[in-house]
């Protein structure tokens, strides 16, 4: 039957799916640089506990609501609980897939561009950061440049999706996956067997505690989320084509384990290659299109080594925005019984068109401010630090007090029930953290995020965080009112 819902064909195929949703664009360009501005090793001491004590429980919990319900995130809450604030969560979840999707496909975009100045050999005239980085305002000051790549990028990602889920987007995380992860370790041999290499590896291992503030823990906690895709609904809708026989606990630790063994390998490929260069590794966001080229431009062989890191970063950010633009396209097909081919097509459009002022913001609009910043700083804002963590609070809140822990028992154990026999002691930990834990870092998060612009309290994004925390706690007292009613 042509409706009938698709499921992964294989364990391996969802491992590496799922997998791929979480490398991406994180790993390889934002996870290096902030750990680069945040003491290094110190910083990446601080982000694996993140990940490991709420990173991973909210990726069970994620995973686990969508195999339950087979859904993408509003029908699965829509089935779960039925009530309309939690209906609104996932419709929130969906959102998010477009906002993240739209900005997403511009820096994706800059990538494949890249692969072609790389082929062209434009970064050979690149002496110093400086001519680099011109080269680079010149490129993104050109609408037509950055529209283009954006667009074939976005037709790239429809066109997995529209494949389907395991023609497309299994299929090809299967092959993308495996070439990722070669290309990475040959950019790693590269990069550790450059003269210099021992000062970036001294850099990236050796902890400066000093640089550990309240500030960058909170950076850690919140890369943790975007990093492995949680708080809405990728990862729910991935569940979601699962069946009863896998172990939810085992192949998200595994997931995990790959996304922050891309991240580290991605730091030492770049950090070996900037400090064998003479580069500096602390400039931010510029750190690989700015940074890197020179790198390149320098390294016997360089042509190669840039055009194989630039695809390196095409292929992950792909994988992830197929994850993006599959939940979307679920929830037409789930809900309004669209044809995928339909969905993709209509949806993959539009975000296309809602990424435009994002691909503006580096040109034409970029004087066009909104509450001071560009559109692309705001889509961002918004996603990153307000949905993806807002709604990993939910889920939490959702899966430790609102669904009912026998139930969450009861399809938890399912595939896992070796696990649950041998290590009952894991399962209670997982409760613990989920119940307690995440919720009360997650809030501490939005805190911190009011905190960051109290210099700006006027402006609207400091209501958008004030009033997610007022609904929470709102519905939190409600939510126990009703409980002690009971
Ligand atoms: N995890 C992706 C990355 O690290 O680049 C970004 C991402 C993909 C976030 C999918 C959220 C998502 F649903």
């Amino acid at each position: 039957m042509s409706n009938q819902r698709e499921h992964w064909g294989s364990k391996a195929g969802f491992i590496l799916a799922a997998a791929g949703s979480a490398i991406g664009l994180g790993n390889i360009w934002k996870f290096p640089y902030i750990a680069g501005e945040n003491g290094g090793a110190a910083f990446i001491f601080v982000y694996l506990i993140c990940i490991a004590l709420i990173g991973l429980p909210v990726l069970i919990a994620e995973i686990l609501i969508g195999r339950t319900t087979q859904r993408n995130p509003v029908g699965a809450f829509k089935k779960l609980s039925g009530k309309p604030f939690w209906i609104i969560i996932g419709s929130i979840g969906v959102m998010a897939g477009f906002i993240i999707l739209s900005f997403y496909t511009v820096i994706a975009g800059w990538s494949i561009g890249y692969i072609v100045e790389a082929l062209k050999g434009s970064f050979s005239q690149f002496a110093d950061p400086k001519v680099s980085s011109d080269y680079f305002n010149n490129l993104v000051g050109n609408a037509g440049w950055v529209l283009s790549y954006h667009t074939l990028f976005s037709l790239l990602t429809m066109g997995v999706v529209y494949a389907g889920v395991n023609k497309g987007i299994e299929n090809g995380s299967k092959i993308m996956m495996p070439v990722l992860f070669i290309l990475l370790i040959i950019l790693v041999i590269r990069g550790i067997t450059l003269p210099g290499a021992e000062k970036g590896l001294a850099f990236f291992w050796s902890p400066d505690w000093s640089k550990i503030t309240g500030q960058s823990v909170l950076i850690a906690l919140g890369h943790a989320f975007f990093t492995i895709s949680l708080g809405m609904g990728a990862m729910m809708t991935y569940g979601s084509y699962l069946s009863d026989k896998d172990n939810i606990p085992i192949a998200s630790l595994q997931i995990v384990f790959l996304d922050t063994l891309i991240a580290l390998l991605a730091g030492i490929a770049i950090f070996t290659s900037v400090f064998a260069m003479g580069q500096d590794p602390a400039v931010g966001p510029g750190l690989i299109f700015h940074t890197l080229p020179v790198v390149f431009a320098k390294m016997p062989g360089g042509v190669i080594f840039a055009v194989l890191f630039f695809l390196l970063l095409t292929l992950a950010a792909l994988t992830s925005a197929i994850s993006l633009l599959e939940v979307v396209v679920a929830y037409f097909v789930d809900e309004r019984k669209w044809p995928r081919h339909k969905a993709v097509i209509v949806f993959g459009f539009v975000t296309l068109l809602i990424g435009v002022p994002s691909a503006l913001s580096f040109n034409v609009m970029s004087d066009v401010l909104f509450f001071g910043h560009t559109w692309f700083d705001n889509a961002d804002f918004l996603a990153s630090n307000i949905l993806l963590p807002g709604g990993g609070l939910f889920i939490s809140i959702f899966v430790g007090w609102v669904w009912g822990f026998d139930k969450v028992y009861i399809e938890l154990k399912k595939g896992s029930e070796t696990l649950f026999e041998k290590h009952p002691r894991i399962i209670l930990g997982w409760k613990i953290f989920l119940k307690y834990v995440s919720p009360v870092m997650i809030m501490i998060v939005f805190l911190h995020s009011i905190g960051l612009l109290e210099s700006a309290i006027l402006q609207i994004r400091t209501n958008w965080v004030m009033i997610s925390l007022i609904v929470t706690v709102i519905y939190l007292f409600i939510n126990l009112k009703m409980r002690n009613n009971k």
